[in-house]
């Protein structure tokens, strides 16, 4: 029998998953790393930490499923989006990543939106200047660090970044490629107009290849320290939402996805791009050749209820513990509502100086109210992606759930009444390792296509629709959610930059 790896450069850790050729998955193993915040709002982490812990993952996944490297054909990669690495000319690295979630970048996106036609910037790149996405970054870098700025020769992002250390080859997957905010998505190339119009060297980006396209095989320095044989192809990969994607057969026109996990994500597949212009909808290229997604984003979710538990929980509270707490309270949490916007938000509002709120307190609220508050307000949260992807033309009812926040049935189906929509269940729930896996497959010549390969081995297993009961109360209490925002607006940049 032959295998395939994915591996998937998460925030909290890597993952390496092996899947047999059959589709099915032989094991997995997650190797941690630290997160940095030297700053508030800011977020970084050390390449490096990446690469080590790629390495560790790889021989302990080898180790558990008792695979021989040699019988590995093909390695996949996938990684958190927009996080910039910065390479000097030899390849080393410059100073830590700065992440998707890192909100230092506010200036850089005004000024980016002054400098350039916002017609053309938005015909090439088709996605809103937000925050986290990497060209303001780099412009940031150039602003504030010029000693460091003068060394970067490569902009590269977190998977990337480790094949290249895996393989001695360096080039840009197309999906990842496609959140930097410097490539025409509908070309698939990078943005000269864009990139010149900042005075930045186009030169800095690698080649762009294709999702399941061999890039480059691992080298023997690498065979020797993870088990893997040297001369096994590596292919692009994907970006984790687009790899999520693929691992939930969200692979055709029409079929949605929702991911629960650090951040909270709605996607929906398209055969083709779409221009919305409208509350930050991101509209990136899909691991399918030649097609797409659009999405929205919520930065706090999983992080929401982390924060809750790590700051306001009972001592030793697991998630479990907090959940059922939770469950105490009646839809609505008796008037109680939670602003999830503890890193600023992206989706609808694009707005890194928005800031987390309890409403509606009183003495009467409990534990569980505030615990059901806190996993309601993420859901309100997502409705907002949801019914932005609908104005934009999305109709469909169900949504495909994969990430560690949907393992809770009460928040599940808190979301199912919140959002109107079906949340399926999966026969496989490995996140983007194993869309990683897939890829890998495909390239190695296992698979046909990715679609084929995606649909073929994902099965939806169970659906949790909306409560009817509690919907009522929802769809009343959405109204009030959305009226908070703009009346808090202006607190919250006044609270920002009092600090
Ligand atoms: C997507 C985004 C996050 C990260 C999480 O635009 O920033 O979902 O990809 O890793």
């Amino acid at each position: 029998m032959s295998f395939l790896l994915g591996l998937d450069i998460g925030t909290s850790g890597v993952k390496a998953l092996v899947m047999k050729d059959t589709g099915e998955v032989a094991g997995s193993a997650t190797v941690e790393y630290p997160l940095y915040s030297p700053r508030p709002g800011w977020t970084e982490q050390n390449p490096e930490d990446m690469w080590q812990a790629s390495v560790e993952a790889v021989r302990q996944v080898l180790a558990k499923c008792g695979v021989a490297g040699s019988d590995v054909k093909g390695v996949g990669l996938s990684g958190q989006m927009h996080s910039s690495v910065f390479l000097d000319e030899a390849c080393e690295v410059i100073r830590p990543a700065i992440l998707w979630n890192d909100t230092r970048t506010s200036g850089q996106c005004q000024a980016i939106r002054e400098a350039l036609d916002p017609e053309m910037l938005f015909s090439e790149v088709c996605n809103p200047v937000l925050e986290g996405f990497t060209l303001p970054k780099v412009v940031w870098l150039r602003d504030n660090e010029p000693d460091n700025y003068g060394k970067l020769r490569w902009l590269v992002l977190p998977k990337d970044y480790v094949r290249f250390r895996l393989t001695g080859e360096l080039a840009m997957e197309v999906s990842d490629a496609a959140g930097m905010l410097m490539m025409n998505i509908r070309e698939r190339k990078w943005s000269v107009p864009v990139l010149e119009g900042l005075g930045l060297a186009p030169e800095m980006l690698p080649r762009i290849i294709q999702s399941a396209e061999v890039a480059g095989t691992i080298t023997p320095e690498v065979a020797e320290l993870t088990g893997l044989a040297a001369g096994t192809p590596v292919v692009g990969g994907g970006a984790d939402n687009a790899c999520g994607a693929v691992g939930s057969g969200v692979v055709k026109q029409g079929r949605g996805m929702i991911s629960l996990g650090t951040s909270g994500v709605v996607l929906a597949h398209l055969t083709a791009p779409k221009l919305v212009r409208t509350g930050t909808v991101h509209m990136f290229n899909s691991c399918v050749p030649d097609e797409y997604y659009m999405m929205g984003v919520t930065l706090s979710a999983g992080l929401s209820l982390s924060w809750f538990r790590d700051v306001l929980g009972d001592a030793g509270e697991s998630y479990d513990d907090l959940t059922a707490k939770a469950a105490t309270s009646p839809a609505g949490s008796r008037g109680l509502l939670f602003l999830p916007y503890l890193t600023g938000e992206r989706t609808p509002h694009g707005d890194g100086n928005a800031r987390g709120s309890f409403v509606g307190l009183s003495s009467a609220h409990n534990r569980g109210d505030l615990r059901r508050a806190v996993l309601e307000g993420v859901a309100f949260a997502l409705r907002d992606s949801v019914e932005l992807l609908r104005s934009a033309g999305w109709n469909g009812t169900a949504l495909r759930g994969i990430g560690g926040g949907l393992k809770s049935p009460l928040w599940k189906e808190i979301i199912a009444s919140v959002t109107g929509l079906a949340v399926e269940r999966l026969n496989i729930d490995e996140g983007p390792a194993f869309g990683a896996a897939v890829l890998a497959g495909v390239g190695a010549g296992v698979f046909a296509s990715v679609p084929e390969a995606s649909d073929s081995v994902v099965k939806v297993v169970d659906t949790v629709g909306p409560n009817p009961a509690w919907q009522q109360a929802y769809d009343e209490l959405y109204g009030v959610y959305r009226g908070l925002y703009p009346a808090l607006k202006e607190s919250f940049h006044r609270l920002v930059a009092l600090q």
